[in-house]
């Protein structure tokens, strides 16, 4: 069945693809992070950084069950790359089933150089994300923003979101902080109200080198 259900205004989710991530987030709340997938107004936000021709290479990190793939999925031309990193074996499985365009790894976005090694690719010309930031410790907030920066192609941008009630979590500002420190340009959205939660969208281009 198709039936579509949606986080208020949601890109279509069949009612298959909410269950999944219902199940994934009762699951194991702090890892899924959210209670619905990202809307659609959310989504083309984070894409708006991914490039329509050419051939580039587009990495998201924590699918989920692919509101923000379908709408990468639609943009991308032929010939670019789409590889897809989910730490949930479910949503990893289900992802797979539903987006065969998208090349899906399961694993964990703290091993991204490592994983992307292993399918060929050595720089990204997008990294776009919806990681539940605000509730990964400093070091792994650290460890995933470092190697999204080594892998960024000259160019390339990073885009990712925050809720709104996050950014007054120790977490969520840390995080602010971190981008902050770690890219030369970053600039944020107004709040896009139509998403459950509210969320702005962070855009990082330029990864500052460190020693
Ligand atoms: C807030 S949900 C977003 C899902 C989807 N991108 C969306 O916007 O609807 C966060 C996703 O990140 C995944 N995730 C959390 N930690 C991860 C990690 N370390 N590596 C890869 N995926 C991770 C979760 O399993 C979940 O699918």
């Amino acid at each position: 069945m198709t039936l579509e259900t949606t986080n208020t205004q949601s890109t279509p989710q069949t009612s298959a693809s909410y269950r999944v991530f219902i199940s994934a987030a009762l699951r194991q709340p702090v890892v899924v992070g959210a209670m619905a997938p990202s809307s659609a107004a959310l989504a083309e936000r984070m894409t708006s950084v991914v490039a329509s021709s050419g051939e580039p290479v587009v990495v998201e990190l924590g699918p989920g069950t692919g509101s923000v793939s379908a709408v990468i999925q639609r943009r991308l031309p032929a010939g670019a790359r789409h590889i897809a990193i989910e730490v949930d074996e479910e949503m990893a499985e289900h992802l797979r089933r539903v987006q065969p365009g998208v090349e899906v790894l399961h694993g964990d976005a703290e091993h991204l150089d490592r994983l992307l090694a292993g399918c060929g690719v050595d720089a990204a010309d997008a990294v776009v994300s919806a990681l539940p930031w605000s509730l990964f410790r400093p070091e792994t907030q650290a460890r995933i923003v470092g190697q999204i920066g080594g892998v960024l192609a000259p160019g390339g941008a990073f885009t990712t979101i925050a809720y709104l009630h996050a950014r007054a979590l120790a977490g969520g500002r840390r995080f602010h902080r971190l981008l902050r420190d770690r890219f030369d340009e970053v600039i944020v959205s107004e709040v896009v109200w139509r998403n459950l939660p509210p969320a702005r969208v962070y855009a990082c281009r330029r990864p500052v080198a460190r020693d």
